[in-house]
């Protein structure tokens, strides 16, 4: 039986690598200690050097194996290594990989000490190097260093299964077909006969823990009172490669003969009956576990997959035969202070708010191959992915383009199991035409996955397309002008077309920005997306970005960071965050934004209040006093699932309830009060001065009421300022309620995200958010509270321990050690009590 044993604690790190760092004697004693993931180096949130993470550095970690693996083979797994490794098993230099996107495995069997100690060294190179994808020019964005993801070592027998890809077909008949294709690996050149088999059953995830927790669209399993999934019955029949069985398990069987080849493919089918389909509301995960036996050999290796058929045509998307449009992000795999290097639980948080707090239905990853565990969680959710490989604009010489076809490679034999990736990025982000190039990624992807579409990501029109799908970063929206470009004249007629990037760069957005510009971020974004549900060819548009993210010193905002984000780097949200989230169905959303406060704006005018939303309608009181209903503006966005509640007129009925005035009479006021908030007084047109004399005579109103009025009901400069509460139904349901302008005693909260740091493979992490508030729970955007924090026990904080908040919030992270035990943090400033929070920390078990 193959035995895995994750290699993540222990290491020894040192910033700089030496011949001889690679000896096996060599004294590793005045190394730091490391954990993976881990950063080379912990850099300030920004305002530093982007080259502070380029530099060669050195890993090594002992461990020891038994005498009775004497037989195994022994093989190390790298998960990421940023960007160049060179791996060294007891002094002797055993393999190297290009690239930091990508795992890699490494065979030190010949090198391996049995029954004793074998010293693990890693040379890593984290410049940028001109010969690996994505360097050689500019890049925005950092790409970081160290071993940056986890590390395992397999003991295998001499005979081992090194791949599984299980294709799915027929998934929308009642017997759908498993089509499973397993690589069994002889680096011993061994013959004899071997049975192999593939149990499949329903994923005990989808019933599990992170299943319950899941928030949107995880509802809709089926579970019995004993959590189970009732996903079908135990009956299953086999048979030699074609079999079939029931409902959610079943068994395929067959034979494999080897005579000395080095690697043999085995295909086995099989029709699985009743099984459920995967979908985004109700991802159903199977599990298929191949085992391979016979000649004293036993091997096992397990693959998720689920049943779903995804098509992008030349009229849009189709999953599982039904049209989905599809509105998403791009993500950076980014984090504050250490980059990459974030374990399991931060990779399925991100994944989390991305269906979660941002309602979106697939996810790119710009612009590389992400972490596994993103993906696990992707796949949980059922959240649709484009997996693309690393570059970013610049094509280099043969050696970089055949790391580039390494990545293409690589890639897809890691993820194509996966139900959620839906297409593969086969070309470098926004690189120029390059036929020969991308002639051979596509006949590389199309020979790993016969089963999913290739695209390329561009921002030319007209380029030549050996893809399946056009793929187009359009940024044509500049606010007053077309959102979305013409399909047919960026395309042609013919190809499948998706929008991969918009806004961006074309309107950076801090969360700090003053409220008007925060708006009409989000706008800009609507705006885009109600092009892409007004065309029916566009299959999508998947907006830059989900998170703010360290750029290079040629981008960005001049302190290394792009403010692209709909949330901040702490994944905080800003305005446009709740413009795609008020988009779902799943869970009500009510987001007036604005502060009401009328100092904010130029000339103390609020014209246009926006309230992101999926209710029905919205009542608005002002002073506890009713002022009208309003309703979604169709007008406005046409073609959103759910416009924005567009709210002009604060006034309502008041000039009649207040004030005395008939129903004419008011209305003509407040023509009058909106056409003077919109020209000034000093020029308001003639027809609307006439109005007012109208009004005034009929009413015997004196000039200085009239100004009153407009003080009053528009402008409320000078008065006590007004309190605004908003409730949005459903129906006749109110769903929920928000209030703004009531200001009072503002409060610091502070929010982890968990109360317990839970170690499996590797350390676990958990982010904390602070944020300065008012009475009514709304951040306030302008407050720089100074907080300092404090912690004792097992575990330590990742980052600074004094910061200021950022536009009224920031986050940190707190991390585990390897040890048990509780791990408090208090979280004090000058103005607010100091408070505790106290994570529950479960160590790891085994120290190998
Ligand atoms: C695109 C690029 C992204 C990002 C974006 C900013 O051209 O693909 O990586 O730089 O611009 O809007």
């Amino acid at each position: 039986m193959r035995k895995i044993l994750p290699l993540n604690f222990d290491w020894r790190f040192s910033p700089d690598f030496k011949a001889g760092y690679e000896r096996p004697d060599f004294d590793d004693s005045g190394f730091q200690p490391a954990m993976l993931p881990h950063a080379n180096i912990e850099l300030p949130y920004n305002n530093f050097s982007d080259e502070a993470c380029q530099f060669i550095s050195c890993y090594r970690r002992r461990l020891f194996l038994a005498s009775e693996d004497r037989k195994k083979r022994v093989i190390l797994c790298f998960e990421g290594v940023m960007s160049y490794a060179e791996v060294y098993f007891n002094g002797q230099y055993v393999c190297s990989h290009k690239g930091g996107y990508t795992p890699f495995r490494c065979d030190v069997t010949e090198q391996a000490i049995y029954g004793g100690e074998n010293v693990l060294t890693v040379k890593v190179d984290s410049t940028e190097r001109n010969d690996i994808p994505p360097f050689g020019f500019v890049v925005d964005y950092l790409t970081y260093g160290g071993i940056y993801r986890e590390v395992h070592l397999e003991l295998t027998d001499g005979i081992f299964i090194e791949d599984v890809f299980v294709r799915t077909r027929n998934v929308l008949s009642e017997a759908k077909l498993i089509d499973v294709e397993i690589t069994v690996a002889n680096p011993s050149f061994r013959s004899g006969e071997f049975i192999a088999e593939c149990f499949v059953e329903a994923d005990p995830v989808y019933n599990g823990r992170r299943r319950a927790d899941a928030g949107i669209g995880d509802e809709t399993g089926s579970t019995d009172e004993n959590g189970n999934s009732g996903i079908g019955d135990e009956t299953g029949s086999t048979g030699e490669n074609s079999n079939s069985g029931i409902a959610g398990k079943m068994i395929l069987k067959g034979n494999l003969k080897l005579s000395g080849e080095p690697a043999v493919k085995l295909r086995l089918t099989g029709e699985m009956r009743n099984a459920l389909l995967w979908d985004v509301g109700d991802p159903v995960l199977y599990i298929l576990k191949a085992r391979i036996t016979g000649d004293g050999t036993d091997d096992g290796y397990e693959v998720r997959f689920g049943f779903r058929e995804a098509c992008f045509s030349k009229d849009g998307f189709y999953l599982n035969g039904r049209k989905l449009k599809l509105r998403g992000l791009n993500r950076h795999q980014s984090f504050p202070y250490v980059g990459y290097a974030m374990p399991a639980s931060a990779q399925y948080k991100d994944a989390e708010i991305l269906k979660n707090e941002l309602g979106v239905n697939i996810v790119r990853l710009s612009h590389y191959p992400q972490s596994r565990h993103f993906l696990d969680r992707c796949d949980e959710l059922g959240l649709l992915v484009l997996e693309e490989i690393p570059g970013w604009q610049h094509i280099g010489d043969e050696e970089w383009q055949s790391v580039a076809l390494n990545n293409v490679e690589e890639m897809i034999m890691r993820d194509r199991s996966r139900p959620g990736v839906v297409l593969w990025g086969v070309r470098i982000n926004e690189s120029q035409d390059n036929d020969g190039f991308y002639s051979r990624t596509n006949v590389r992807a199309r020979e790993l996955d016969d089963t999913r579409q290739t695209c390329g990501i561009r921002n030319i029109e007209g380029s030549s397309l050996l893809e399946d799908v056009y793929t187009y970063n359009d940024f044509i929206h500049r606010g007053n002008n077309r959102a979305l470009s013409d399909p047919g004249r960026v395309a042609g007629k013919e190809a499948p077309y998706l929008v991969t990037e918009h806004n961006g760069h074309m309107y950076p957005t801090k969360r700090f920005d003053n409220e008007a510009k925060r708006v009409e971020h989000a706008l800009r974004h609507l705006r885009v997306l109600d092009s892409m549900y007004s065309d029916p060819r566009t299959s999508g548009a998947i907006g830059w970005c989900a998170f703010d993210y360290n750029t290079h010193k040629d981008f960005g905002s001049g302190d290394l960071i792009c403010y692209h984000g709909v949330m901040d780097m702490f994944r905080i949200p800003k305005e446009a965050a709740f413009a795609y989230l008020s988009q779902q169905d799943e869970k009500p959303v009510l987001e007036a934004a604005s502060s009401m406060i009328i100092g904010e704006f130029e000339a103390a005018k609020l014209e246009r209040l926006y309230i992101f939303t999926n209710c029905d309608y919205v009542k608005l009181y002002k002073n506890g006093e009713f002022t009208g209903s309003y309703y979604p503006s169709k007008e406005a966005f046409p073609h959103l699932p759910h416009p924005p509640v567009i709210i002009e007129d604060f006034i309502g009925d008041q000039l009649e309830r207040e004030e005395g005035l008939s129903k004419k009479d008011a209305k003509d006021v407040k023509d009058v009060l909106y056409a003077v908030v919109r020209h000034g007084d000093k020029s308001l047109p003639l027809k609307y001065k006439l109005k007012m004399g109208m009004v005034m005579l009929r009413t015997k109103m004196p000039y200085s009421k009239a100004v009153d009025l407009y003080s009053k009901y528009v402008q409320n400069w000078g008065c006590k300022s007004l309190t605004y509460e908003f409730t949005g139904y459903v129906g006749d349901k109110a769903v929920l309620r928000t209030q703004k302008g009531i200001g009072g005693n503002s409060r610091m909260v502070v929010l982890p995200d968990a109360s317990e740091l839970r170690e499996g493979d590797t350390y676990d992490v958990c982010r904390v958010v602070i944020k300065h508030t008012d009475e009514a729970g709304n951040v306030l955007p302008f407050s720089n509270e100074a907080v300092s924090l404090a912690s004792e026990g097992a575990g330590e904080i990742i980052g600074p321990e004094t910061f200021a908040l950022i536009g009224g919030a920031r986050a940190f992270w707190v991390r585990s050690v390897g040890r048990s035990g509780k791990f408090k943090v208090t979280v004090s400033s000058e103005r607010f009590p100091a408070q505790t929070i106290e994570f529950i920390v479960k160590g790891r078990l085994l120290i190998t």
